[in-house]
């Protein structure tokens, strides 16, 4: 990808990663991701809005090598790598610019990328840069999704670049996000799988850019917005305390006694008018589960036993939903066994940062009896009951 202009001297300078897959080794990136850099160019200073991920220095070094500019500052709003992991090489290659970033940063780049003492310049909240006739001004903004993330404001242009916050996990050519539906699922999922946990950190840190006069958003993942209010508003229903009349269904069965109960669980509640999102572990895509643990009021884990405890896929999934902390306010375990075992006490266990009420679970020996679907019927009327009042 080569430079591309998005207002007079400010250039997208970042590199499009098609086919990445996994992120962290952890999160599927079914659309590919972009690492967004950004040139902004003043009458007397130039600045480097984050750079890359280590496989794609290549091509951030060649979209500079054609901006041509010297570069005085590298703005590190995050030290995560694939921001920061190609500022060892920009800085071999323009000695003289300084790394701009939250004193947090400076101690992370300096663990992460042994970048050295004298090469940093820190800034706290609040605090201007002047690059002659454009004005940087650094909004600290912890937590979004490392302790030491930070925003930029560019005043005269009415920018403000976000980093990781507000971006998604999409590979695109288009440099703007046209495509709304498609965005809002990609940074969705991206809030999902990233952002979740720090919902609080969020709400603080929308409070504090809600002053600013805003015309473009460019995070450095997927495309600039336009349309600020669209990923704002998005924001603000994901982290709202509200929740929907949903219940998500992570399940694995062995020889079909758990995925019996799963299907008349999920009957049951469709009969109620309640949304049911059933997940077979096996095949999910543990994003898509990510998205659903968004908006969904009541979380219904289903597992068969496996030597006397959880199968190994749904103790996955429950460790995964503790550690996003969705609003969940809901949840239940249902499944079977066979000589005993202790899957409930485990499950349960591990989804104690979950604030949620529980619900009785129906956990049965061997396949399914007529008085075990009772007790699934049972279960979806006590939902039904608690989700009348959400
Ligand atoms: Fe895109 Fe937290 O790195």
């Amino acid at each position: 990808m080569s430079v591309r202009k998005i207002k007079e001297d400010i250039y997208a300078v970042g590199a499009i990663h098609w086919d990445r897959k996994t992120f962290d080794d952890l999160i599927p990136l079914p659309d590919g991701t972009t690492y967004n850099s950004y040139l902004v160019k003043g009458r007397e200073k130039t600045a480097l809005m984050d750079t890359v991920d280590p496989s794609k220095t290549n091509e951030l070094m060649n979209n500079l090598e054609e901006a041509g500019e010297e570069i005085d500052y590298i703005v590190a709003h995050h030290a995560e790598q694939d921001h920061s992991g190609s500022i060892p090489d920009v800085l071999k290659h323009y000695p003289d610019a300084k790394v701009v970033c939250t004193p947090k940063c400076k101690t992370m780049l300096t663990d992460l990328l042994h970048v050295p003492e004298e090469k940093f310049m820190e800034v706290n909240d609040g605090d201007v840069l002047s690059l002659g006739n454009k004005t940087l001004e650094f909004i600290h903004a912890p937590w979004v999704h490392w302790p030491e993330t930070m925003v930029t404001y560019l005043k005269e242009d009415k920018i403000l670049f976000t980093c990781d916050f507000l971006g998604s996990h999409l590979a695109t050519s288009k440099l703007f996000a046209e495509d709304e539906s498609k965005v809002y699922e990609s940074a969705k999922r991206y809030y999902a799988e990233i952002m979740m946990p720090f919902r609080t950190a969020i709400r603080k840190n929308l409070d504090k850019i809600e002053g600013l006069d805003i015309d473009l958003i460019a995070p450095s993942h997927g495309p600039i917005y336009k349309n600020p209010d669209f990923i704002i508003n998005a924001y603000k229903e994901w982290i709202s305390d509200e929740v929907k009349n949903e219940v998500v269904i992570p399940y694995v069965s062995m020889h079909g006694s758990t995925a019996a109960m799963v299907n008349y669980l999920t009957n049951a509640l469709m009969e109620r008018g309640i949304e049911v999102k059933p997940f077979n572990l096996t095949v999910a895509d543990i994003g898509e589960l990510a998205m659903a643990l968004v908006d969904a009021a009541t979380v219904v884990i289903a597992s068969p036993t496996v030597l006397s405890g959880a199968h190994p896929s749904t103790i996955y999934a429950a460790y995964l939903a503790n550690a996003l902390r969705p609003k969940t306010r809901f949840a239940s375990i249902i499944g079977s066994y066979n000589w005993g075992g202790k899957m409930v006490e485990q499950l349960a266990g591990m989804i104690k940062n979950l604030k949620v009420e529980i619900i009785e679970p129906v956990v049965i020996k061997g396949y399914p009896k007529e008085e075990d679907f009772k007790l699934l019927d049972k279960m979806a009327d006590e939902i039904y009951e608690k989700h009348k009042n959400i």
